[in-house]
């Protein structure tokens, strides 16, 4: 651990990594923050994180260890996610009698005062026990608003989610505008302006179809002036993605008054994992890196979607981090600083 230079030191953005409280502590609390400047909760800062077994609004033990780390530690937090259609209490759509929402006018003021109670309680809890925005909290920048776009064959492109079923097109807008009221009003210096990024993110940005349906909808948002500030490219991919995709998804939205965040790399190998992959895999992240640092002036941030191997929700498919279980550093690693 000691004798690599840390990522963070190489690149001209916040280097990222989405852990839970097991990176905490240990030999994998070392390896991150030598690493890394910037966290992000793997799970517990979802909608459904939030919340006990009565419903009651309280942060996840999870989170507040997180937070607590973060702040220990100087690193900075990316949220993720104020708005989601997964990971959802089921509660959420469904009427005080259990009855499931409709687009009815009662029942879409119901679910719209949900989103912003949801929203309001998180940022005043973080504001309440961390500090202001933007003086020492931790957080920088919140996923409003994840995996809208669907995956093909809607009119509009977007996904048909419970928030879309009840609200339409709006929910997204709505996302975007009570979290700018939130981080504004928690943020307490008079006349600042919420030193919180916030994000759309997404999947598969980097294909065509969905990249064509994420452009529009961001482009209709930016033309509603909505208070979105950036797009997340999630890049989930493997080897057999060419690095050249990533790229064309960064320049496509570059047009645009907006940053932009690749928000949970991995690139898995295929199995079995075999020392010629993880060859490939050094190079691929050497070109990715390359990419993402000639494109610095446009990217927020570029996250890792875990800190080891083992601990990956796709280990399944082959080793697609940084690091192995040892926490040694893998050829992907040396891809990443060598690019520099
Ligand atoms: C994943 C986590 O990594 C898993 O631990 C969990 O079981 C499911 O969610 N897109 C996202 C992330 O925005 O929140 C997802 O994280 C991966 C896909």
């Amino acid at each position: 651990i000691e004798d690599l230079a840390g990522i963070h030191t190489t690149l001209p953005f916040p280097a990222g990594v989405a852990i839970d409280s097991r990176e905490t502590s240990g030999k994998a609390a070392e390896l991150l923050t030598r690493h890394f400047d910037q966290i992000t909760a793997e799970n517990h800062m979802k909608p459904d994180a939030w919340y006990d077994d009565a419903r009651t609004f309280r942060p996840h033990p999870q989170a507040v260890e997180l937070m607590d780390f973060a702040a220990e530690n100087g690193l900075d937090v990316y949220g993720h996610v104020l708005v989601w259609h997964s990971q959802t209490p089921d509660w959420f759509f469904e009427d005080a009698d259990g009855a499931p929402l409709t687009d009815s006018a009662a029942d879409q003021e119901i679910l719209r005062e949900r989103m912003r109670t949801h929203i309001f309680d998180i940022a005043e809890w973080m504001a309440a026990d961390y500090g202001e925005f933007g003086a020492d909290n931790p957080v920088t920048a919140w996923d409003v608003v994840n995996e809208v776009v669907s995956d093909g064959g809607t009119d509009d492109g977007l996904r048909r989610s419970e928030w879309y079923r009840i609200l339409g097109e709006e929910f997204i807008d709505l996302s975007f505008r009570y979290a700018d009221e939130a981080f504004n009003e928690t943020y307490a210096a008079e006349g600042a302006d919420r030193p919180v990024t916030l994000f759309i993110n997404d999947y598969n940005t980097e294909q065509g179809g969905k990249q064509d349906r994420y452009l529009a909808l961001v482009e209709r948002l930016v033309e509603r002036e909505v208070p979105i500030d950036g797009v997340g490219h999630q890049f989930h991919v493997s080897l057999a993605m060419p690095v050249a995709a990533l790229e064309a998804a960064i320049v496509r939205f570059e047009h645009l008054p907006l940053v932009q965040a690749v928000t949970e790399l991995d690139v898995t190998v295929g199995t079995p994992v075999t020392q010629a992959n993880l060859i490939e895999q050094g190079y691929y992240f050497r070109d990715a890196f390359r990419v993402f640092r000639e494109h610095a002036d446009a990217l927020f941030c570029a996250t890792v979607w875990g800190l080891t191997d083992g601990r990956s929700w796709r280990a399944d498919n082959g080793a697609p981090l940084v690091f192995d279980d040892a926490y040694q550093a893998k050829p992907a690693y040396h891809g990443i600083v060598d690019g520099d």
